[in-house]
């Protein structure tokens, strides 16, 4: 969707809603604090109006990943996402995969753990949600799958040494 046809459909309904973390939300289009700009990107709305700052924006570029988050199940770039493309869209992000009843984390976040797999702040919670889709897509994905899947995550410092053998144990455990 263009930001042009986005922007025209969006100002027809003054209202984005949208689904995040199981949460519904009703947001307005317009130019005040608390309002969603045709032109705001889906990273900058969850962080900024909705406060949900795990997801990470790095390069805001589209380049590096940080800021992945899952859209109707898939992984996306929220960071070239416009909110007013996600109306009526399921968003999970990083905050959305701890059971809310119990506060456990979701396996795969605690094999991340386990394998001594967690990268620095910026680059865990886009590498966790691109995982996270691949296990959703494919519960038993092979070494190859996991790195094709994560290639689009970049970090600065090259330390990805665990996080594949990660993936791979939270599958193997949910088998
Ligand atoms: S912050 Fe979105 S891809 Fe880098
Ligand atoms: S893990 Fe974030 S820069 Fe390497």
């Amino acid at each position: 969707m263009t930001e042009k046809y986005a922007e025209e459909r969006v100002s027809a309904e003054q209202t984005i809603h949208l689904t995040v973390n199981g949460k519904p939300y009703e947001l307005n289009v317009g130019s005040k604090p608390d309002q969603v700009g045709p032109s705001h990107t889906l990273a900058h709305t969850l962080r900024e109006t909705l406060a949900l700052t795990g997801t990470k924006v790095s390069c805001d570029n589209g380049a590096c990943g940080a800021c992945t988050v899952l859209t109707d199940g898939k992984a996306i770039l929220s960071c070239m996402t416009l909110t007013v493309e996600c109306h009526e869209k399921v968003i999970t992000t990083i905050e959305g995969l701890m059971d809310p009843k119990t506060g456990r984390l979701d396996p795969l976040q605690q094999s991340f753990i386990d394998e001594t797999a967690f990268q620095c702040g910026f680059c865990t919670p886009g590498i966790i949600m691109s995982a996270k889709a691949l296990l959703d897509e494919n519960p038993s994905p092979d070494e190859k799958e996991v790195k094709e899947a994560l290639s689009g995550n970049f970090c600065r410092c090259i330390s990805h040494y665990q996080v594949v053998g990660a993936v791979l144990a939270a599958s193997e455990k949910a088998r």
